[in-house]
């Protein structure tokens, strides 16, 4: 191994801080004006409160300046920057899911550049660095996106219904605290769908073109991780010992998967995933509902029957990478997510209708370039297409376009 990669890989992370109480860091770190974006659905009146008062006792003003409870669009980025008024704050705070996170990002970088123009920041890893004015402490509340450790924020343009990215460096939040206690009244659908999300981050970040060893390491550990536990996060009973245990590994598998990806990319789940914001269906439902057909499409890859052979299966690397394109096909059954998109309920007419434009998205993806196989709009309108019935992908038994 080795040959493959390039000759040295940079690893890029913030600072994690990780366990049950982490939000008792928040106070510690001395910031004076704090500017928080929450999703008013978990961080209650009373969950605020809770947050304001520690962080007033250590001498911090606290102002909630957007609670965003969807898909984030351009709109809530300039609702959330006119809600800042004359406040400087020297830190957002992002407690929520990757909408939130997302949203703090882009606040954070037109709130250093004042003058960046809108359209700039859509020209990929080009964005200015900050002004050292203020800090982006990440908070996830769901398990899902890794937006807490990774260079991307994405936005859906409200008028073509098009998924936007925000992409760069700079953006990558400088505190990521994971604390488990946010996940315990997270619905059973969302840490299926979120927890999907993840462990598409983590397969597709190991297999990237763009992958290293230590991503490699990262990425397979966080799979294996979300592989044993999401079923018992999803399905085991409210409040069990089981249930807290499997949604902290999940909550910092998630977080490892996104550095993955930061470090490396996503791939062809993400790159197919335009009838998520097409259909407005969640992001992780999407990932999951692909990754197997996905999977077999890249099989055989070696790090797939790696993958396999740590969850315990045994055989050649053919017969390995069928295994773990059945395991992510019955793990998907296991935590309620749909075979197919007709099962969703989505209009078999104007899926077709769309098709060619969800495929030829790919032509100009970074994730699918950097998927371990070349992916055409034809090879990608295949997988749609067979999405959309909810055939069963299987694994081709040679190496196709190698
Ligand atoms: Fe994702």
């Amino acid at each position: 191994m080795g040959e493959e990669y390039a000759k040295y890989a940079e690893l890029r992370l913030g600072r994690w801080i990780s366990g049950r109480g982490a939000m008792r860091f928040l106070p510690t770190l001395g910031k004076k004006r704090i500017a928080v974006i929450y999703d008013g659905g978990v961080l209650t009146e009373a969950a605020r409160e809770k947050l304001r008062q520690p962080l007033a006792a250590a001498g911090a003003e606290v102002r909630f300046i957007a609670d965003i409870r969807h898909e984030p669009g351009f709109q809530d980025i300039r609702a959330a920057l006119a809600a800042l008024g004359d406040f400087q704050p020297d830190l957002f705070a992002a407690v929520g899911g990757g909408s939130v996170l997302d949203i703090a990002k882009a606040v954070w970088l037109f709130y250093e550049n004042p003058g960046l123009p809108f359209a700039d920041s859509f020209k990929p890893f080009q964005l200015p660095g900050g002004s050292g004015k203020s800090e982006i402490a990440a908070i996830p509340t769901t398990s899902g996106t890794g937006s807490e450790t990774t260079c991307c924020a994405v936005f859906t343009d409200e008028e073509t219904r098009q998924k936007r990215l925000i992409l760069g460096y700079n953006i990558v939040p400088a505190y990521a605290i994971l604390d488990p206690d946010f996940t315990d009244t997270l619905p059973d659908s969302i840490a299926a769908h979120t927890g999907m999300d993840a462990l598409a981050h983590a397969i597709e970040a190991a297999v990237c073109k763009a992958s290293s060893p230590i991503v490699v390491s990262l990425a397979l550990g966080a799979a294996c991780d979300l592989l044993e536990n999401l079923p018992v996060s999803v399905n085991a009973p409210p409040g069990s010992r089981e249930k807290r245990a499997a949604r902290d590994l999940c909550h910092y598998a998630a977080a490892i998967a996104g550095a993955a990806i930061n470090n490396s990319s996503a791939g062809l789940v993400h790159a197919l995933d335009q009838p998520g914001p097409y259909f407005n269906l969640p992001h992780g439902l999407v990932c999951g509902l692909l990754l197997p057909y996905a999977t077999a499409a890249h099989s055989p890859h070696p790090l797939y029957a790696t993958l396999a052979r740590r969850l315990g299966r045994q055989g050649d690397e053919t017969d390995l990478c069928v295994q773990l394109a059945d395991c992510l096909w019955d793990l998907n059954a296991a935590v309620g997510i749909p075979r197919s998109f007709q099962a969703l309920g989505i209009d078999e007419a104007e899926f077709f209708r769309q098709l060619p434009n969800f495929a030829g998205a790919v032509e100009n993806s970074m994730a699918a370039n950097l998927a371990p196989r070349e992916v055409t709009p034809a090879s990608a309108a295949a997988i749609l297409r067979a999405a959309y019935y909810g055939q069963k992908p299987t694994v081709p038994p040679t190496l196709a376009n190698t």
